[in-house]
């Protein structure tokens, strides 16, 4: 399987031990070699070739005893790997050719017939869609589980009363549930991704060979069908060529850890001293060695960084892929480790912020005096001057600005001025005013669709519980 004769290969790997010592040869090895990685795909490596075998015996082109030879010998192959200690061969380069050899080793002859109208293009590509589709499922059920996490998280606090804001300064009180449903929709859309990417790469390679198809009479329908794709895919060039599933799956992946990004940092805010919104748990922080009132909110933070390692698998892979020729070149066997190093980064942080939600706790007396200061209802005051007294909105909001210049300079909130004072910005305001100012009504009175109001957020809410069921 290798061009080489074995005693050089063996003498090879000798040497490997010696940094490369053996000189060309060894460093031809590391560098052309994919074992290292690709061996995580051995499971799905042994469902390609198996449905293949199959496909070739039932279009007569190999025998069926000897299909069953195979069929039988990539299972013990299979389970060989899944017991630990297969000993990998990086003298056999990568996956496909680590379990071909051993499948010679364990049914002799046959094993040379399963590479019939197949060429590792094809293969690799097979495997690695396999591998990414799992990924893009796994990756909606992650994001699932966070949602109903926020969900609960919601539910209870559909009118707990916090600040919203803008700039990260206080802008208008809002609800904690509003604030959680946020996430809901934007974990939605990242679902979304994954599924539309899945179903656009549930198309299959095999058998598109090299890269011009093949003169054995295979049935491509019948292995991507074995193997639960749509369809084979309609161009051979463009199967052994497209990554475009790794990209998509890169792409949706990057734009979930973004999302998650943006929530560890408003969890690292929040559960500041000077914040002191949420209390996460002892599980989700460390203490500090040497200054005992710390709480460090280290698995937040490490999910804010975990968008630069995936966003980073994106660009480089990208940028293996940009002006590359038709059809395989072997720069694409860079696509594997990104993909499986951001795979891995969104799983652990999707579970990580699913368990950092659950355990959280939310303080409801903070959040509600945040959400009373820095004059967070002055714009429920201007609607009402408007609402009221008829003022057009930009002259409400010039009354309102000179109230709030007044509660500044008197160091006190919105609320707090007598109605003289607000008399003298606007001789026709009444006493009606004050109950517009408190954060309940805020955040009550905002009952346009999608907004803060309590029982917009339990509408979400259930609407979101129905289409998580
Ligand atoms: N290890 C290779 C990869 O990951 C498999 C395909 C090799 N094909 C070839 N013609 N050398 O891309």
């Amino acid at each position: 399987m290798t061009d080489k004769p074995e005693s050089e290969t063996k003498a090879a790997n000798a040497m490997w031990g010696g940094r490369f010592a053996a000189g060309p040869d060894a460093i031809m090895e590391a560098i052309n070699a994919s074992i290292g990685f690709d061996q995580r795909l051995h499971a799905q490596d042994i469902a390609g070739s198996r449905a293949h075998a199959a496909m070739l015996a039932a279009q007569g082109i190999i025998a069926s005893s000897d299909a069953e030879a195979i069929r039988k010998g990539l299972l013990t192959v299979l389970s060989e790997i899944e017991a630990g200690g297969f000993a990998f061969s990086t003298a056999l380069e990568d996956i496909h050719m680590n379990v071909e050899a051993r499948l010679k080793e364990v049914i002799g002859e046959p094993a040379g017939r399963l590479h019939t109208a197949r060429s590792r293009n094809d293969q690799v590509a097979t495997d690695f869609r396999l591998w990414v589709r799992e990924q893009a499922d796994a990756a909606v059920a992650g994001i699932t589980a966070l949602q109903r996490a926020l969900l609960a998280q919601a539910e209870a606090g559909a009118d707990w009363v916090m600040p919203g804001f803008t700039h990260l300064q206080t802008a208008q009180p809002v609800t904690w549930g509003h604030h959680m449903m946020a996430y809901v929709e934007m974990l939605g859309r990242d679902a979304g991704r994954f599924r539309d990417a899945r179903t656009r790469m549930n198309e299959c390679p095999l058998g598109a060979a090299a890269l011009a198809g093949t003169s054995f009479p295979i049935d491509r329908h019948a292995t991507a069908a074995a193997l639960g794709f749509d369809r084979p895919m309609a161009n051979s060039l463009d199967a052994v060529a497209d990554r475009d599933f790794a990209l998509e799956f890169l792409s949706a992946a990057s734009i979930c850890a973004m999302h998650l990004s943006r929530f560890a940092e408003e969890l690292v805010i929040w559960s500041s001293a000077q914040f002191r919104f949420v209390r996460l748990s002892d599980r989700f922080s460390t203490g500090s060695s040497i200054m005992p009132q710390k709480r460090n909110p280290d698995a937040a933070e490490l999910l804010r960084a975990k968008i630069g390692r995936i966003l980073g698998a994106t660009v480089a892979l990208f940028t293996v892929m940009k002006g590359l020729p038709l059809a395989y070149s072997k720069d694409m066997q860079e696509d594997k480790e990104q993909v499986f190093d951001a795979a891995d980064s969104l799983m652990l942080s999707l579970a990580a912020m699913t368990g950092m939600v659950q355990d959280m706790t939310a303080n409801r007396e903070v959040l509600r005096a945040a959400a009373s200061s820095g004059f967070s209802t002055a714009t429920d005051l201007a609607d009402w001057l408007v609402r009221a007294l008829g003022l057009p909105f930009r002259e409400a909001h010039h009354v309102t600005g000179s109230l709030v210049a007044l509660a500044e300079g008197k160091g006190c909130d919105l609320p707090e001025l007598t109605l003289a004072e607000m008399q003298a910005a606007h001789p026709g305001i009444t006493q009606e005013v004050y109950s517009v100012l408190g954060v309940d009504n805020s955040v009550r009175s905002r009952q346009s669709y999608g907004g803060t109001a309590p029982d917009q957020v339990r509408a979400q809410v259930a609407r979101w519980k129905e289409m998580l069921a």
